[in-house]
């Protein structure tokens, strides 16, 4: 094997790593048999869950985190640094590739492909004393790791999502998101999420996608017809009872720019690789947190008074359930679980595509 079909094989295996929205904000280059640049962006000009950058941030490190990872089959350390002059928006990171006799392979190697997201309900199952021990060391020393396991815990979170979602789905720019990430029909996607991983039955799937079709009727389902109940019960309020647990990774250092999201996303990657290697199945529930970024940065997600407003009051209710403080950290929120596979998954763009200048899409996944 010459090292560009080595290296691009590496390439292979981080392009599985998870991104906002199935986004994958980054392009690829080969600088040298040694040498790849990973020319990052960022999608905070059209989502607004992307907050300063910082969810696409946490998905650069999580897949410099995945190529470090799939390095070490080869004996390969690779290590990267963010390039100067690169601004947060475009970041360029360089990762350096050397042999070294003391690297071995890395176990989470063999679940990259297979980790996924499962937005379903999982079995009640709760976590065995081995997957609570692997989940709070995959997160590392400058993360706590804070478990929502018993009934009560999981119907205070279940009670947060439900407010939570009522927010997300009354916005109109959360619905011009919305409108575009979702590939109706598809049980795969190499770019978006395809319907069938969605996570709603296929009645309220066909009902979801009329209705997202423009705005007033999404206004007039919402106020007249309940129209946020259906989605909100199966997307939020039952998924949350139906878990394990809810997990929630929090820094122990202020969570201040490109870098540190990045090594969020890294142990974001290492806690979802871990749950795979475990056999639990997870589901990032970022928008909380999300919200709550704009609620404690005196930021604004959306036009309306009324849902900045909810946003500050969700914040509160969240540093409550989590027995946190206004200026605590949170970092990374989900729920984990035993469940059977999923319907449908998220692809991704072929790596050829992903090469600076290659033609996305057109590749295939
Ligand atoms: C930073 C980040 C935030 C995410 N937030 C959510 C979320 O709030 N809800 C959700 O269902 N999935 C969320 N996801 C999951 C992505 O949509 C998913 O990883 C992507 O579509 C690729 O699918 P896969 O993980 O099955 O490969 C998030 C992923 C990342 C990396």
């Amino acid at each position: 094997m010459s090292n560009r079909e080595l290296l691009m094989g590496l390439l292979d295996r981080a392009r599985w790593a998870p991104s906002g929205d199935n986004t994958q904000p980054w392009r690829f280059e080969i600088v040298s048999d040694k040498h790849i640049a990973i020319h990052g962006h960022d999608t905070r000009d059209w989502c607004l869950y992307d907050f300063q950058g910082h969810a696409s941030h946490m998905a650069h490190g999580a897949l410099l985190e995945t190529l470090r990872i799939a390095a070490t089959v080869h004996g390969l350390r690779a290590t990267w640094r963010w390039r100067e002059g690169t601004p947060d928006d475009h970041p360029i990171y360089d990762v350096t590739l050397e042999a070294a006799s003391t690297v071995e392979r890395d176990p989470l190697e063999s679940v990259i492909e297979s980790r996924t997201v499962q937005r379903r309900p999982m079995r009640l199952t709760p976590l065995n004393a081995t997957q609570r021990r692997a989940l709070s060391e995959a997160a590392g020393d400058d993360f706590q790791v804070q478990l929502f396991e018993t009934w009560e815990a999981r119907w205070a979170v279940a009670k947060l999502l439900w407010r939570n979602a009522h927010i997300r789905l009354t916005c109109p720019e959360a619905y011009e998101v919305h409108k575009e990430i979702i590939e109706w029909g598809a049980r795969f996607s190499a770019d978006r999420i395809p319907e069938r991983a969605v996570g709603v039955d296929w009645l309220t799937a066909r009902l979801m996608r009329w209705v997202m079709g423009n705005w007033g009727r999404v206004q007039f389902f919402n106020q007249y017809l309940m129209g946020t109940v259906a989605p909100r019960v199966q997307l939020d309020l039952i998924p949350a009872m139906a878990c394990a647990a809810h997990l929630l990774l929090r820094p122990k250092q202020a969570l201040e720019g490109l870098e540190a999201h990045l090594r969020l996303g890294a142990a974001m990657q290492r806690v979802w690789l871990t749950a795979a290697a475990e056999g639990l199945h997870l589901q990032p529930e970022m928008t909380p947190v999300i919200f709550r970024w704009y609620a404690r940065a005196g930021q604004r997600f959306s036009a309306s008074d009324q849902l900045a407003l909810r946003a500050g009051e969700l914040a509160a209710a969240f540093e409550a359930v989590a027995g946190a403080g206004q200026g605590d950290e949170f970092g990374f929120f989900c729920r984990v679980g035993v469940s059977g596979g999923v319907e449908g998954r998220s692809t991704r763009l072929g790596v050829d595509g992903l090469m600076v200048g290659g033609k996305g899409l057109g590749s295939g996944s």
